[in-house]
């Protein structure tokens, strides 16, 4: 993914250009949105009809008249979220934002994509692939009737992954449909509704044909997320015949449902706002129980972004939004999609290898990883590096990427190409270096990927290697006279140490719109997952590649996300009445910071990696079903948070259908109630509280505390008892500089246990360095 195809870039231009109406020229689509509805339980027809004439009335005072409102809204969210899209000029989107109840009006942005052995790693299922007798895979009846929604690039209907076979009736409480398209696409009892959203793609002028408008999946990253959250059991799912085996979702016997906002990239995205937007209004109204996005733009406010919005409204209905972080990693603050209605999900490693074994011709053996085709002869074969490779009229910088127009087909011909990793795509890389006539080539770390590899089903017989084997690689071109190597087959390896790892792209914190809440929340697997695929595409998504798989291998936060939505679905099957955020809890609480050698888990630089990294850390589903203590939140919660953030009292106002009193006293952000506690700007000490929920048996919890380094931690009271079930009980976290002046962030945990739950959250401050 990620890929913009020339084509749709020129299409794209051309069509804008021919727009010459003059009093269009300075018109751009906008989205108004106005909070929440307060709709009965039952919507009507006529509740419909009266949101949409109150969105034109509301236009009409800005435009002068209801045909021009008309003519300018495009979309009108009715059902939970209240506000419209229109095409608005800058000044007239300027004058509506002051209109009391306006919650916000922002431009209709575009956002990204964010791009199965991994049930085995995190414990649901043994070694043979038999499920484990206590997990919570036989304990929710492997997710048995969730619904689970994907807002993404479609659904590939026919793939095996989501067969309707040994499904009962679809659950009464469904209320949504299978949108018609040209194309057959047709639902079943298993993918129980599809439908799509193009508005807001449109409103930038790439119009879509009468084919293209169809919830079909054309990218395969829809396919893939989707049935990494709710795909059916799968004997015999590979890529090119590694990595044989079953592949599942995390929710196997979940009902499944594909909301399409994603489309060909053009510039500003593949995924707008305005659709995003739709599709949480109908999927909320459909009855999904978990929200599964792996897709994202940059971090912004919490009513500047159709995600955020969404999310917020469907929390507020007790739906569980999962999202995935974003592959802008490692710098710090790229984390995105941090609004504290979400679960934020991070990426890292599996023990499971793809190991593609590169050998040179004076013995030293290099271990990459790959899925893609073996070369045709096991025999050596001459080995340049890109620079080598270099087409007269490119740069050397280029050459070494592997550029497209960088490679001189006369020195590449017959060879092994060495790549460096960066900037262009890594399977473009590899077709350049196809059609270049290379038999094979070799993908090289930069520094900053570091120990970061990724199977990818390349177009020709190729490895990725670590920067330090890179640098060997390379090494060893410059020094020796005729280089000559090999590429081994890819197999299939478990159990390899240390796992997990931190994904070298997985984005990090701190949260740059709210530094009090911790972000990413969690880590899950998403590097090298086999998953369904769309058939419409080749696996390395380029239209060179004539290849179709009907399961393909990718990477990304885009990947991890859907691990996290396929547990939430379990969580939902086992406890009904839990809240979003008492889900959230359970599953951070429970979550591990240490890899399977036992140590701190690393990130791709083998540094020892942070919450930054991983929030709480990576994900255990079978713990997560019985935290014992939970730190719950409700839409009070929520509001008070905004509050505390100094939010107008008129949108807060806005977001609510009940009036709303913040606090009397201003409540501090700190206290939110977070399974974490993040202190962003330390100076002298901070008290904050915390309320906990027995969500187990009766019983007596301490604590026990790691302190950050240079600051005390004290928690009063030390102990709390629980004499039932539903019982909640408060404690005060006191956070103190010792003053050594130290810089930057330093990372602590509190732990409450009774001896057989420990329900773990870390501590991150920051203390304000006196001059
Ligand atoms: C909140 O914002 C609205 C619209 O911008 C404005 O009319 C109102 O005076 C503001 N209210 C407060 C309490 O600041
Ligand atoms: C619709 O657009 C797609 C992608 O640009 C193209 O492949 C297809 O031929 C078009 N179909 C029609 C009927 O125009
Ligand atoms: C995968 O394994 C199954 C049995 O374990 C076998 O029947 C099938 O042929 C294998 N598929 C491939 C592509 O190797
Ligand atoms: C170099 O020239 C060839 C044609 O001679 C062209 O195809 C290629 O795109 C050019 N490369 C660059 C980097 O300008
Ligand atoms: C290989 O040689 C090139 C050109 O002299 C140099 O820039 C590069 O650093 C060398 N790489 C290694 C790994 O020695
Ligand atoms: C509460 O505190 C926030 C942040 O310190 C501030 O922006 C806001 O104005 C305060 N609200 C009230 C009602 O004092
Ligand atoms: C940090 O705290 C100091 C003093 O308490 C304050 O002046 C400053 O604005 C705060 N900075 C941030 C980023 O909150």
């Amino acid at each position: 993914m990620g890929l913009l195809k020339p084509s749709t870039i020129i299409q794209f231009l051309i069509l804008f250009s021919l727009l010459h109406i003059p009093a269009l020229a300075a018109k751009q689509p906008y989205i108004v949105y106005l909070g929440s509805h307060a709709h009965g339980p039952k919507i009507t027809e006529a509740d419909l009809d009266r949101v949409a004439d109150s969105h034109y009335e509301l236009l009409s005072s800005f435009l002068g008249s209801k045909e021009k409102a008309k003519e300018s809204i495009f979309l009108s969210y009715k059902r939970n979220i209240n506000g419209f899209a229109a095409f608005l000029e800058e000044e007239e989107a300027a004058q509506i934002a002051k209109h009391p109840g306006v919650v916000s009006v922002f431009l209709n942005q575009g956002r990204k994509l964010h791009t199965t052995h991994s049930w085995n790693f995190m414990m649901l299922e043994d070694q043979k692939g038999f499920p484990i007798r206590n997990s919570i895979w036989r304990k929710a009846k492997f997710g048995k009737d969730t619904i689970i929604a994907n807002l993404d690039t479609g659904v590939w209907p026919t793939s095996k992954s989501f067969d309707d076979k040994g499904y009962g009736p679809i659950p009464s409480r469904w209320k949504g449909t299978c949108q018609k398209s040209k194309d057959g696409f047709a639902c079943n009892r298993k993918l129980i509704g599809a439908r799509y959203f193009s508005e807001g793609y449109e409103a930038w002028g790439r119009k879509l044909n009468s084919t293209e408008r169809t919830a079909r999946d054309h990218s395969g990253h829809g396919s893939h997320t989707l049935s990494t959250a709710g795909g059916n059991f799968v004997h015999g799912a590979s890529v090119l015949g590694v990595g044989n085996g079953t592949a599942k979702g995390g929710s196997p016997r979940a009902r499944v449902a594909a909301y399409k906002v994603c489309w060909p990239p053009v510039d500003g995205g593949e995924c707008f706002d305005a659709d995003i937007m739709a599709a949480f209004d109908m999927a909320i109204h459909d009855g999904v129980d978990v929200i599964s996005m792996s897709v994202g733009g940059k971090p912004a406010g919490y009513w500047e972004d159709g995600m955020s919005i969404g999310a917020f409204h469907a929390a507020k209905k007790g739906i569980v939004v999962v999202a995935s972080a974003g592959n802008s990693g490692p710098n710090a603050g790229s984390v995105t999609n941090v609004s504290p209605w979400m679960i934020t999900v991070a990426a890292s490693t599996l023990d499971r290898e793809f190991q593609a074994f590169v050998e040179l011709k004076n013995g030293l053996r290099l271990k990459g990883t790959s899925l893609s085709p073996a070369l045709r002869a096991k025999k050596f074969y001459p080995l340049i590096n890109g620079a080598q490779a270099k087409e007269a009229n490119a740069s050397i910088d280029d050459a070494i990427l592997c550029k497209t127009g960088t490679l001189d087909p006369t020195k590449v011909k017959g060879k092994i190409l060495a790549c460096l990793r960066g900037e262009n795509a890594r399977v473009e890389k590899g077709l350049n270096a196809a059609r270049a006539g290379a038999v094979g080539m070799i993908l090289c770390n930069d520094d900053l990927s570091g120990n970061g590899v990724l199977a990818d089903a390349h177009f020709l017989p190729a490895s990725h290697l670590t920067y330090e084997d890179g640098q060997s690689l390379l090494q060893y071109i410059n020094t020796t006279k005729n280089p000559q190597a090999t590429l081994l087959p890819p197999i299939a390896t478990f159990g390899s140490k240390p796992a997990p790892s931190m994904a070298s792209f997985s984005s990090t914190g701190p949260n740059t719109v709210t530094p009090e809440i911790l972000k990413p929340d969690i880590t899950a697997p998403g590097v090298s997952i086999i998953a369904a695929y769309s058939e419409a595409v080749s696996p390395t998504g380029l239209e060179f590649d004539k290849r179709r798989f009907p399961f393909n291998v990718e990477s990304g936060t885009s990947m991890s996300c859907p691990h996290v939505a396929g547990v939430v679905g379990l969580l939902r099957t086992i406890h009904r009445d839990w809240s979003p955020a008492a889900i959230r809890s359970a599953i951070v609480t429970t979550a591990r910071t240490r890899d399977n050698t036992g140590n701190s888990a690393k990130t791709a630089l083998k540094q020892k990696a942070s919450p930054f990294n991983y929030g709480n850390g990576h994900i255990r589903p079978n713990r997560a079903m019985d935290p014992g203590l939970v730190y719950d939140l409700g839409t009070n919660d929520y509001l008070n948070f905004l509050c505390s953030l100094g939010y107008n009292k008129t949108q807060i106002q806005a977001l609510n259908d009940k009036p709303h009193k913040c606090p009397a006293k201003n409540v501090t952000v700190l206290d939110f109630n977070y399974p974490s506690v993040t202190a962003p700007n330390l100076s002298g000490s901070v008290t904050v509280t915390r309320t906990v929920k027995n969500v187990g048996q009766p019983g007596t919890y301490v604590v026990k505390v790691h302190e950050p380094v240079g600051v005390s931690v004290s928690v009063e009271p030390k102990i709390l008892e629980f004499k039932h079930h539903g019982e909640e009980k408060s404690f005060r976290i006191t956070l103190k500089d010792r003053g050594y002046g130290l810089k930057g962030y330093h990372f602590g945990v509190f732990v409450w246990t009774d001896g057989k739950h420990y329900v773990r959250s870390p501590i991150v401050v920051q203390t304000v360095t006196k001059e």
